[in-house]
C-alpha cells in the first residue's frame, strides 16, 4: 500500500475568531464545519496519491458518479479532546483506522494504510486546532473520515477511483437533552442487518436503512430504535448508531458481535474501563423477552447506549409492541454515570491513560 504525503494549501478566508467562538459556544452536533478538510485520491494502478489539506469546500461530482447510484461509501467517527494543558489528543484513532480497513474490504474498496488515516486526522486537527472546544466540558471536535467511489459510470462493479476525505465538526451532546435518559422503541419486524450482510461495516447504506424504523420509533414517542437479530427476531443487536449495554448489578453485558453488529470503539473501550473499575464485563446474548422480564423483576438495573457521538447515554423508557417499562426508574443509573465519567476522564486527560488510548498531537 502506498502512503501519500499530505500537502498543505491553507484557507485564505478562515472564519474569524469571533465567528468561530460563537459557534463553539453552542455547537450542537454536525451542524458546523471547520476551515479545512483533507482529501486523498486513489486510482487503480496508481494507488493513493495527491494527499492535500485544503479549505473546506463543496466537492464537484459528475451526476453519474458511482457513489450516488450504488452507495459504495464508508465512514468513521472519532473525537479530538482539549487536554488540561491546552494540547489536543484524539481517542484510539488506530482503532477507527482498522475498522475503516475492514469496512473497505466489505465494500470492495481500497484499504487506506492505518498511518495515513491517522496522519490525515492529525493534519486536520493540527491545522484547525482552534476549533477544538475548551477543556472540561461536554464538547469535543468530531472527526468524520469517509471514502466514496468516484468513478463515473452506471456499471455495477467496484469503482476504479476513490476519494478519501476527513472533515471536522465541533460537537456538543449528540442528544439535545445531554445525559438525560433516552427512550427506545424495540422494532420486532424491521431489521438493520442480516447474517452475511454488511451490518458490521460502517457504511452509509446501513444508516439509510435505519431511517424508516427510526421514524417509526419517533412516531411512538421514542428517541431511538433498537434492532433485533434478523433470523429469530428476538436477540438484541444495536440501536443503529450506537451499541447497547445491560447492567446487572455489578456486571455489564453487551451483545456479542455476530457480524451484523457494528464493532464500536466505545463499546470495546467500556469492557476495559468497567473491569478497571471492578465490574464484571462480558459479551453475551440478551433477548427482548429477557430484557423485559429482568427489568420487571428488578435484576436488570440499568441500560445504556454508547458510541463516539453519544458517548454514554442512559436508557430511561423502553417500548415494544404491547409493553412499556421504565429502566432503573427512568433516571440515569449509578453504574452508567460512573462508567461515563471514567471514560470522559481518560479522554479529557484528567485520569491515567493506562491502556495507552490517547493519541497526543
Ligand atoms: C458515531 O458515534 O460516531 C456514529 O457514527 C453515530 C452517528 C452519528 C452516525
Amino acid at each position: 500500500m502506498t502512503t501519500p504525503t499530505i500537502e498543505l494549501k491553507p484557507s485564505a478566508h478562515p472564519l474569524s475568531d469571533a465567528e468561530r467562538e460563537a459557534i463553539l459556544a453552542s455547537p450542537g452536533f454536525g451542524r458546523h464545519f471547520t476551515d479545512h478538510m483533507v482529501t486523498i485520491k486513489w486510482t487503480e494502478g496508481r494507488g493513493w496519491h495527491d494527499g492535500q489539506l485544503v479549505p473546506y469546500a463543496p466537492i464537484p461530482l459528475d451526476p453519474a458518479t458511482t457513489v450516488l447510484h450504488y452507495a459504495q461509501e464508508i465512514f468513521e467517527g472519532l473525537k479530538a479532546y482539549r487536554q488540561p494543558d491546552g494540547s489536543v489528543a484524539t481517542f484510539r484513532p488506530d482503532q477507527n483506522a482498522l475498522r475503516f480497513q475492514r469496512s473497505a474490504r466489505r465494500l470492495a474498496m481500497p484499504e487506506l494504510p492505518v498511518e495515513t488515516f491517522v496522519e490525515a486526522c492529525d493534519a486536520l486537527v493540527r491545522q484547525d486546532k482552534a476549533w477544538v472546544p475548551a477543556h472540561g466540558g461536554e464538547e469535543s471536535l468530531y472527526l468524520r473520515p469517509f471514502m466514496i467511489a468516484t468513478e463515473v459510470g452506471l456499471g455495477v462493479k467496484p469503482a476504479n477511483e476513490y476519494l478519501f476525505l476527513v472533515i471536522a465538526s465541533p460537537a456538543g451532546a449528540y442528544f439535545p437533552g445531554g445525559v438525560k435518559p433516552v427512550s427506545i422503541w424495540v422494532s420486532e419486524d424491521r431489521v438493520r442487518a442480516v447474517p452475511g450482510g454488511m451490518g458490521d461495516a460502517k457504511t452509509g447504506g446501513n444508516y439509510a436503512a435505519s431511517l424508516l424504523a427510526q421514524a417509526e420509533a419517533a412516531a411512538k414517542g421514542c428517541d431511538q430504535v433498537c434492532y433485533l437479530d434478523a433470523v429469530e427476531h428476538q436477540w438484541v443487536e444495536e440501536l443503529g448508531g450506537m451499541n447497547l449495554y445491560f447492567v446487572y448489578g455489578n456486571k455489564i453485558v453487551t451483545p456479542t458481535l455476530t457480524g451484523s453488529i457494528l464493532e464500536g470503539v466505545t463499546r470495546d473501550s467500556l469492557l476495559s474501563v468497567a473491569r478497571d473499575l471492578g465490574y464484571e464485563a462480558e459479551e453475551g446474548r440478551v433477548s427482548v423477552d429477557q430484557w423485559q422480564r429482568d427489568s420487571e423483576n428488578g435484576s436488570l438495573t440499568e441500560v445504556f447506549a454508547c458510541g463516539t457521538a453519544a458517548v454514554i447515554t442512559p436508557v430511561g423508557t423502553v417500548k415494544r409492541a404491547g409493553a412499556e417499562w421504565k429502566q432503573g426508574g427512568g433516571e440515569p443509573g449509578e453504574v452508567t454515570l460512573r462508567l461515563r465519567q471514567a471514560l470522559l476522564d481518560i479522554q479529557r486527560g484528567t485520569a491515567e491513560d493506562k491502556h495507552g488510548w490517547m493519541h497526543p498531537l
